[in-house]
């Protein structure tokens, strides 16, 4: 089988490489991959910024976000051969801690989680992969190519979900929010608000290219340029940018008690003088919330696969800009400027692409 590989640590290691398929001890069910999502997370483990190979291993078969059919599966578990699945990135700490011991494994506690594809657990990027039956997650089938979304939904998802926890802490009735980015994870963000039935705006900074449209036929409103397009102040902002200059713009436009998720990883460094007695004074007078959100647990996976069941399939194949064959894997790591998500296609048959 062939796999997508990297040394972590080492800039442009990647390389397509030709393996055995591996045995059940790395997992019992046997999936053949359909297509591979890529994301900014894997273009900063390409550049040798992030990621972890196995103990023992110098390089890691990245991948997160999948999509396969099953080959095989054990008896004993509802899974079938010929399911379309998609596997679920993180992995409970060994200890565990009380999160991973539930199964919260998304809110980790002592960072000792493991993530195919990105810490220390070898990923989807190959054409066969293994895993244990209760990582899996069915009922993608519906979706086509479109299910290879569902991992960066179940991260909206998370991201959602604790939006609305947080906000019952009080009488909770949002009407407006704010997506910062209009990269997939945006686009998705902004999706979920709509299906909650939200005035939603998306900021972005590209003028041209498909963003705008997708944005408005979503019946959402798109700000672009400069920050002072996006008109008033919101009951939530979903910041999936990690731009320091976009972050310290939505610090101070949320509404009282408003809420702000920082959903987008930043390097360090960037705006260096922000006025954290001012920010601090309406944070608390306003008891506005400021939180961080990352991963997902089995419960958003199937809140996704129910999120993107629910939107329009044209829609949803539009964010798909660049799809790869794996033959030409090495294009699927060039950027351009209007490429929302990019998809290496494994299986072109499986998601009707013939
Ligand atoms: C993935 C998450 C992961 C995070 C940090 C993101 O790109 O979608 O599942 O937890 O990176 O490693």
């Amino acid at each position: 089988m062939r796999s997508l590989t990297v040394e972590p640590g080492i800039p442009d290691s990647l390389r397509l490489e030709e393996f055995q398929i591996p045995s059940a001890d790395r997992g019992s069910v046997l999936v053949r991959a359909v297509a591979l999502g890529v994301c900014g997370t894997d273009r900063e483990i390409i550049a040798g910024e992030y990621g972890a190979a196995p103990p023992g291993h110098k390089r890691l078969i990245i991948g997160h976000e999948s999509l396969g059919v099953v080959e095989e599966a054990p008896k004993d578990s509802k899974l079938r051969a010929g399911d379309m699945v998609v596997g679920i990135v993180r992995h409970p700490d060994p200890v565990p801690c009380a999160n991973c011991a539930v199964g919260e494994w998304d809110m980790c506690r002592n960072g000792r989680y493991t993530e195919h594809g990105i810490k220390s657990l070898d990923g989807f990027g190959s054409e066969f992969w293994r895993i244990e039956p209760s990582f899996v997650v069915p009922g993608t089938a519906k979706l086509g190519l479109a299910g290879v979304l569902t991992e960066p939904t179940s991260v909206v998802a998370k991201a959602w979900e604790h939006c609305e926890r947080i906000g019952q802490r009080a009488r909770w009735q949002p009407r407006s929010v704010l997506v910062t980015g209009a990269g997939p994870v945006g686009l998705l963000a902004a999706l979920l608000g709509k299906q909650r039935g939200l005035e939603v705006h998306v900021f972005d900074l590209a003028s041209e290219g498909p963003k705008p449209d997708i944005v408005r036929d979503l019946g959402a409103t798109y700000c672009n340029g400069s920050f002072d397009s996006v008109p008033g102040d919101f009951d939530v902002i979903i910041e999936c940018t990690g731009a320091p200059t976009v972050i310290a713009e939505v610090l101070n436009r949320s509404t009282a008690d408003g809420l702000v998720c920082l959903l987008g990883v930043s390097e360090s460094g960037g705006v260096r003088s922000v006025d954290l007695g001012s920010l601090n004074r309406e944070v608390v007078l306003d008891n506005r919330v400021i939180f961080g959100s990352v991963n997902a647990n089995r419960r958003h996976y199937e809140a996704a696969i129910a999120a993107l069941a629910n939107a329009d399939r044209d829609w949803l194949h539009r964010l798909i800009t660049k799809r790869v064959p794996v033959d030409r894997w090495k294009d699927a790591f060039v950027r351009h400027p209007d490429d929302i998500k990019t998809v290496v296609l494994f299986d072109t048959k499986a998601v009707g692409l013939d």
